[in-house]
């Protein structure tokens, strides 16, 4: 997607967005965004990295955010997290760290920073507070949800616990705190299995996630218990069209993610979290491959991978792709969009995400 079609952020009203955020850390100006030789001279080498997604004829306009961000957070002492669906150029040009799920709230729970921008949705921001509370959060646009924490609510989790007494509880971090203050222990793409296993009872709810569930259940000797939500990406991808891709050339290896259907992730040689089909696609080195997943990644991956030829169906996050440049700029400038949770439910969040982070150490 290309940013010129980006809507730039509307300052007239901002006066009223300037919160206790910057009283805390000050104010800065709005750096001045023009493609100067310096700006220019600086940036070239970041431009190497994004060349193949990028036209050269969009540098000019990308460029003086970059610049500006890269210099304002170093001024302002945040580091900027990514989710591996972010586009290439603030996966590759403006991020300290990027990651799956798992990585990122790891990260945030190390991070030598008071300000956390997270490039992201809006369940991995607020897993960042639950595991940072003195720290400033903020995510370039609040309104970046996800179709699975959206499916379910705190009530919905204590009905279905009503439903099923002394049934452990393993929510996917793609939820709202609300909900993980309703569980026992969360679980991400890539320790969702080990998460379950981890468990002592032989039945185990596994929410909201229906496929996550479904796949796991494959791999597992547990009952699992699931919910009726689905990513509205992955849930796209049907096992017909992958088949006719690996017929038009055999050559084609399929990696993809755990949130597609059962049926789906029976015709991939390969599932695992976005980290995991990543890693998988550094080692093997396939000469073609397909990644069932936001299409996004395959660009970030592409980038880092000279030899590998990516076949590329794309299926875009929607909330994934309101994070842009300009609203990057503006978070760092504005302090903005702060997120905070409702200290009634922060504990009893926290602790589900802490107990995940835990298991294995
Ligand atoms: P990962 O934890 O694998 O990065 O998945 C997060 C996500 O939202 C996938 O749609
Ligand atoms: Fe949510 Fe799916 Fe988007 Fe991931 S890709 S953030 S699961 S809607």
């Amino acid at each position: 997607m290309s940013m010129l079609q980006t809507p730039i952020a509307d300052h007239s009203d901002i006066s009223a967005q300037l919160d206790s955020a910057v009283a805390r850390f000050g104010m800065v100006d709005m750096p001045d965004l023009r493609y100067t030789p310096a700006v220019a001279r600086e940036t070239a080498n970041l431009y190497e990295r994004v060349k193949d997604h990028i036209p050269s004829i969009e540098w000019p306009v990308f460029a003086p955010y970059i610049h500006a961000i890269n210099r304002l957070k170093k001024e302002r002492g945040a580091v900027i997290l990514a989710h591996n669906y972010q586009t290439p150029e603030i996966f590759h040009c403006v991020s300290d760290i990027v990651g799956d799920s798992l990585q990122l709230a790891r990260e945030a729970s190390r991070a030598d920073a008071d300000i956390i921008i997270q490039c992201g949705v809006h369940f991995m921001a607020e897993t960042s507070k639950l595991l940072n509370p003195d720290k400033t959060i903020l995510i370039p646009d609040i309104r970046a949800g996800c179709s699975l924490s959206e499916s379910i609510t705190g009530a919905d989790v204590r009905l279905l616990k009503q439903a099923n007494p002394g049934v452990p509880v393993v929510t996917y971090v793609n939820t709202s705190a609300d909900v993980k203050a309703e569980t026992d222990i969360c679980c991400t793409s890539s320790n969702a299995l080990a998460v379950v296993e981890s468990l002592e009872s032989d039945t185990v709810l596994c929410i909201p996630d229906e496929y996550l569930a479904m796949n796991i259940a494959k791999q597992s000797s547990k009952r699992i218990l699931t919910w009726k939500g689905h990513c509205e990406v992955h849930e796209r991808f049907t096992a017909e069209e992958l088949l006719a891709y690996k017929e038009s050339d055999p050559r084609i290896q399929i990696v993809g993610h755990p949130e597609c259907h059962p049926d789906v992730i029976d015709v991939c040689d390969f599932s695992g979290s976005t980290a995991d089909m990543i890693k998988y696609v550094k080692t093997e080195k396939p000469s073609k491959v397909l990644l069932v997943t936001e299409c996004s990644m395959a660009s970030n991956v592409e980038a880092e991978t000279p030899g590998v030829e990516f076949v590329k169906p794309c299926n875009l996050c929607p909330h994934m792709k309101r994070i842009t440049l300009p609203k990057i700029l503006d978070s760092l400038v504005y302090l903005k969009e702060e997120v905070t949770v409702d200290p009634a439910i922060a504990g009893r969040a926290r602790l589900a995400v802490e107990r995940m982070i835990n298991l294995g150490k």
